[in-house]
């Protein structure tokens, strides 16, 4: 059975670590980081985007994640990522997902509330969490979310404040210097903005942009509130680059093998990131 992203969340949140959230596009990568989730002995999000439902349906990811969550023992929750699409969200809560990100940080404030508090209402009846975000990401060229063009607009934790009160979101995602995509230097995030939100707020935050960011500046977000950290671009580069080694042999393997070793790939930076966000 999929795991309640709320408790998942306040478990982490209380006890100073962060529940890693790796972005999943079909069946090996799902199957990957639960596989690496298990041999760790940690809870894992499992995030699916809307933007790969050319690779599986939201059903598809659902009745996947429940199978290999029951299969391996391992707590899994499985989490609708950045969805501007009301729809698609509704969607995904009927499909069973147990949480889900309505993203509307591209909407003016009172609309983005708004919306945020409409979802909310309706996940909260059939028990399933809301995560939402205010501010923006800029996001580099490696980026699967968000555009180029994107501007980095800092959270305010007086509007952080005002805003939970009226979405009553569970979790907020908090822009505070991390990017979407690699970093082409070291990442500035302003801890103390951080700080500030977590002090209005005392909900878990969440940080977006997590491919890249080193170990002391997590350490730094979680101990200011942080306990969900979004991994996506890493991933899907590390396992290519992997792939292509692969490939690159004198005999090309089977697909199977190259499907089975990808599993592999994936969990390597599930692993990785996993050590960085676990409890000192
Ligand atoms: P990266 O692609 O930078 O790791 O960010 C992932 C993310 O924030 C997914 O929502």
């Amino acid at each position: 059975m999929l795991r309640n992203f709320n408790a998942m969340l306040q478990d982490a949140y209380t006890g100073g670590y962060a529940v890693g959230s790796f972005n999943v596009y079909n069946y090996e990568t799902m199957k990957g980081a639960i596989l690496a989730a298990k041999r760790m002995g940690q809870p894992i999000i499992v995030a699916f985007g809307a933007k790969y439902l050319s690779n599986m349906s939201l059903r598809d990811a659902s009745s996947m994640a429940s199978v290999l969550a029951d299969e391996h023992g391992v707590d899994v929750c499985l989490h609708l990522d950045h969805c501007p699409d009301k729809a698609i969200v509704f969607q995904a809560i009927r499909a069973g997902f147990s949480s889900v990100m309505y993203d509307g940080s591209a909407l003016p404030f009172d609309q983005n509330a708004a919306n945020t508090a409409e979802v909310t209402a309706v996940a909260h009846a059939v028990g399933v969490s809301v995560e939402a975000e205010l501010g923006s990401l800029a996001a580099t060229e490696t980026s699967h979310e968000g555009s180029v063009d994107d501007k980095e607009v800092y959270t305010s934790p007086d509007a952080a404040k005002e805003f939970v009160a009226r979405s009553k979101c569970d979790a907020l995602a908090v822009s505070v210097g991390t990017v979407h995509g690699l970093y082409k230097g070291t990442p500035n995030i302003r801890v103390d903005i951080l700080k500030s939100i977590n002090a209005a707020l005392g909900i878990p935050l969440v940080l977006h942009g997590g491919s890249g960011i080193p170990e002391d500046q997590i350490r730094a977000c979680i101990a200011e509130g942080i306990a969900k950290i979004n991994v996506n671009t890493e991933i899907s580069t590390y396992a290519v680059d992997k792939t292509r080694e692969l490939l690159a042999a004198a005999k090309p393997p089977h697909l199977a093998t190259v499907a089975e070793k990808q599993q592999g790939f994936v969990g390597d930076i599930v692993e990785k990131y996993m050590k960085f966000f676990m409890a000192r």
